[in-house]
């Protein structure tokens, strides 16, 4: 029997634990958030479309009740509150941060051999705040925002291709953040042909502008941040490891000098089975990414000293 629990009800939490019952992910699906009733009342909204779907997951929601998460495989923590249009994901530590810690020990307690899936926001700092916090093995915890992120650079990649998402390969690299991802165009292709023999160079840029800033630009259109892929996003995780798929996802992990970093959470390739992280691959980066890597590792390094500042860590 396999269990996954995902803390936060709100739109990310609720739509990750509907994609996981609705693609029979895991077994039994639970849902916890503080608010009185929310994820008891989507629990049971979701398995009332278990004939319709024809999923035969079940889905129960519980109001901080940590003890209906005994013995989860997974756990995803979405808690914390999203962006508002114009703010950064960085500008949510404060409030976050405290959130965070106070999830992965209640969460620990009652599932100390969890894997630990990380989509609050500032990911990469909260991912380092969940490795730090728990001293679990760093296969055991990850974060979301490169699964997220490649998704939407093959999507905007797509629609310059006028090609199905499905037949592109992409990934990006690097912080979860507006000006720390990274677009590896360099190894993006169509069909095995790299995009950059296909599409001319202004269009990239534009690609990778738009991938970089899609979540504000979600977060502008929608007054809130985005919930269908950064769910679905999560979801795509859980299920590589639940079913011990070995996909390459890129997700932040702790690195101990690969990619010449240490004591960080920040992107990378992964290979993601049932351990959690399989093995982080190691794509050899030219020296404008490498720059570009290590920009983007100062910058997530910056948010993780607020963690000390604000007596977090
Ligand atoms: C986004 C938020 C969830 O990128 O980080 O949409």
């Amino acid at each position: 029997m396999s269990k996954v629990t995902v803390v936060g009800a709100g739109n990310v939490g609720a739509t990750c634990a509907n994609v996981l019952a609705f693609n029979e992910v895991a077994d039994q699906v639970v849902m916890l958030d503080v608010k009185e009733g929310i994820s008891e009342g989507k629990a049971l909204d979701m398995m009332q479309t278990a004939t319709l779907l024809g999923f035969d997951s079940n889905v129960v929601g519980c109001t901080n009740d940590y003890a209906a998460t005994a013995g989860s495989d997974v756990v995803v923590i979405t808690s914390g509150i999203p962006r508002k249009p114009g703010m950064t994901r960085e500008e949510l530590i404060g409030v976050n941060a405290g959130i965070v810690k106070t999830v992965a020990e209640n969460i620990l307690k009652y599932s100390p051999d969890a894997i630990l899936v990380v989509v609050s926001n500032p990911m990469d700092t909260m991912t380092y705040l969940t490795m730090k916090l728990s001293g679990l093995p760093k296969n055991k915890v990850i974060g979301m925002g490169g699964a997220l992120d490649s998704s939407r650079f093959k999507c905007y990649l797509s629609k310059a291709l006028n090609a199905p998402a499905n037949e592109i390969e992409g990934l990006v690299i690097g912080g979860h953040g507006d000006t720390t991802m990274i677009p590896l165009v360099r190894f993006a292709s169509y069909k095995g042909r790299p995009v950059a023999d296909i599409l001319d160079k202004a269009t990239l840029d534009k690609v990778v502008a738009d991938t970089m800033v899609g979540g504000a630009t979600l977060t502008g259109l929608l007054g809130t941040s985005a919930w269908y892929a950064p769910g679905a996003a999560a979801a795509y995780l859980v299920e590589s490891i639940i079913h011990d798929q070995k996909k390459v996802i890129p997700c932040c992990v702790s690195l101990e000098g690969e990619y010449g970093q240490n004591d960080i959470c920040i992107g990378v390739p992964v290979v993601i089975g049932k351990n959690g992280v399989e093995q982080i691959l190691d794509y050899k980066l030219n020296a404008e990414e490498t720059a570009l890597f290590e920009k983007s590792a100062a910058a997530v390094r910056a948010t993780n000293a607020v963690l000390s500042e604000i007596n977090i860590l």
